[in-house]
């Protein structure tokens, strides 16, 4: 079993779907591990998504993912980083797979309901962005 980090983003959390997507994503045989409720500021925001920093849309996106609470989470599956990524699907509803969360409950590219860390790496370092070592104690 490994370990991944998601994020129901403040769309979906607004729009009442964070109870839908969860349950969409037990019934997909993730496990949650950790789970908590945070509104983030634009430097944590501008910080999370640093990798983006040179993309046209990134303050945009800081914009929406400081715009209300978001949902960050630690699920546990066999090979949780490429299982969690084939749930949600494209980062564009209009290109996500049938049946995905992004298909499924996402309004638009960039509020597309559900982040997913995209590496083993970013997934540890992801966790660590939302998690303390007290609240990791199950992992
Ligand atoms: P996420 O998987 O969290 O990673 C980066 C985020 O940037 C992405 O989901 C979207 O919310 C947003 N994003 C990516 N590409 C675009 C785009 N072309 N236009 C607007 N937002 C985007």
């Amino acid at each position: 079993m490994t370990h991944t980090l998601a994020i129901i983003k403040p769309d979906a959390v607004a729009s009442g779907r964070a109870g839908a997507i969860l349950a969409h994503l037990e019934k997909g045989g993730f496990t949650v591990q950790a789970l908590r409720m945070t509104r983030l500021n634009p430097a944590q925001a501008r910080a999370f998504y640093a990798v983006h920093k040179e993309r046209p849309f990134y303050e945009s996106l800081v914009s929406f993912m400081t715009s209300g609470p978001v949902i960050p989470m630690v699920l546990e599956a066999e090979n949780a980083v490429p299982a969690l990524r084939k749930a949600i699907g494209a980062t564009d509803p209009a290109e996500a797979e049938e049946g995905t969360v992004r298909a499924l409950y996402a309004e638009s590219k960039e509020r597309n309901a559900i982040h997913a860390s995209d590496s083993d790496e970013n997934a540890r370092n992801e966790i660590g962005f939302f998690f303390s070592q007290s609240e990791l104690l199950a992992l």
